[in-house]
């Protein structure tokens, strides 16, 4: 019998659908090869959202994620001064983002920092920092901490405007994080670095001690410890030590862009958000207004999504690695889209449409032969 997958399609905001089409492609390759069917659903969410419907995240959205079997998000979001358009609270970033994540708790979030051995020159580091490529997988907690935690505004007792953010976890927030975290490392290299604060925040002091019950259970992992500032600098002078990273939902959020920084480019940053019952997928990076509309923006981080999908919700792990081979290569070809190719003499650039044809046409060979 056919596995039919609903999917819902978050198209976003900025380059969102421009590289949503590119993405969404893929499903049609796959269908014409293997003995699956696809049936994706178009549903508003974002900015856009909110000026055509009053709502970041409209009810019929809901709807439509709920009956999906997985969710695919391109960024969401407005420039700084566009922003100011919409009320604080519907702001797609507070209005959809975070009620997505809440609403399919998908705690864990995976973002894998990967640049092959023949894609190096793409990064900003020195060469013989990363002679043998960067392999990361990082993981970071997605539905609490001070994203999620209690908040107040107000005027004290001495006419000054204040605010109050609480950074909030329950132990067991942390332990399901870590337990994903674990079963990764044992996948891979057998080693765990744990990114925290403990020499300031009582949330990493917590943080670890959960990490320490947990570690009972995974003692052929080993655990390395390192403070959230200092694994900052070791990620540009020495990415190479890590394999897996945990840590918490803000550390993540930055390290994560910061890790598009050493491969080069926000637009090779996808991810995955598993929940218990339901995942969505995503790229890191924002709607990255400055380039929208202009056929420009690398569509690899959206790709690598539908990618991360086919593997993690519906377990098509060799057709997701068809997907990563086809994108693999394009720039191996010598091509790649204006963010990785600026300034360069020997790569070609090529647009966001023209980036995907190639992709297309790489995996239309790949499951067809
Ligand atoms: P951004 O990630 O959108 O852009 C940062 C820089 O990276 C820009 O120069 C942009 O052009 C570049 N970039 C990002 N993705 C790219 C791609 N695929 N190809 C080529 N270049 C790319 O970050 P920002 O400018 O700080 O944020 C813009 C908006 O996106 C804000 O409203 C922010 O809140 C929102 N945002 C949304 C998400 C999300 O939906 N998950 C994530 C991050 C930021
Ligand atoms: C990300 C984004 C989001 C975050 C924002 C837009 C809510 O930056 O997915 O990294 O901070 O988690
Ligand atoms: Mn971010």
């Amino acid at each position: 019998m056919t596995n039919a997958y609903k999917i819902a399609i978050l198209e976003g905001d900025g380059i969102g659908p421009e590289i949503m089409t590119q993405a969404t492609r893929i499903f049609d390759v796959i269908q014409a090869h293997r003995d699956v069917a696809f049936e994706l659903t178009i549903t508003p969410f974002g900015a856009a959202a909110y000026f055509e419907h009053g709502k970041a995240f409209p009810e019929e959205t809901k709807k439509v994620c709920d009956e999906a079997d997985a969710i695919l998000k391109g960024p969401v979001g407005l420039n700084h001064e566009e922003s100011k358009k919409i009320p604080v609270e519907e702001q797609p970033e507070r209005g959809a983002i975070l009620p997505l994540r809440a609403r399919f708790n998908t705690f864990a979030n995976f973002r894998p920092i990967v640049l092959s051995k023949d894609m190096v020159h793409f990064s900003p580091l020195k060469p013989e920092i990363i002679e043998n490529g960067i392999d990361i997988l990082l993981i970071r907690e997605l539905v609490g901490g001070l994203y999620f935690g209690e908040k107040e505004r107000g005027t004290n007792e001495d006419g000054l405007r204040y605010v109050k953010e609480t950074l909030e976890y329950n132990e067991e927030q942390i332990r399901q994080v870590l337990i994903v975290a674990f079963d990764q490392a044992r996948q891979r290299k057998k080693k765990l670095h744990n990114i925290h604060k403990s020499n300031i925040l009582m949330s990493s002091v917590l943080w670890n001690e959960v990490l320490d019950e947990v570690h009972k259970d995974y003692q052929d992992i080993e655990v390395i410890h390192v403070l959230v500032d200092a694994a900052a600098t070791a990620l540009c002078l020495n990415p190479g030590q890590f394999d897996v990273m945990v840590m918490e939902n803000m550390f993540g959020d930055i390290l994560s862009d910061q890790a598009g920084g050493i491969l080069g480019s926000l637009g090779l940053m996808p991810s995955a958000c598993i929940g218990p019952d339901k995942a969505y997928y995503e790229p890191s990076h924002g709607s990255a207004p400055d380039i929208a509309g202009q056929n420009i923006a690398n569509p690899y981080s959206m790709i690598g999504s539908v990618a991360m999908m086919l593997e993690m919700s519906f377990d098509m792990k060799n057709e997701a690695q068809a997907v990563w081979t086809a994108m693999k290569s394009v720039f191996e070809s010598g091509y790649s889209t204006a963010d990785l190719s600026a300034g360069s003499e020997s790569i070609k650039m090529v647009s966001t449409v023209e980036f995907g044809d190639m992709v297309v046409e790489q995996l239309d060979k790949l499951l067809g032969g």
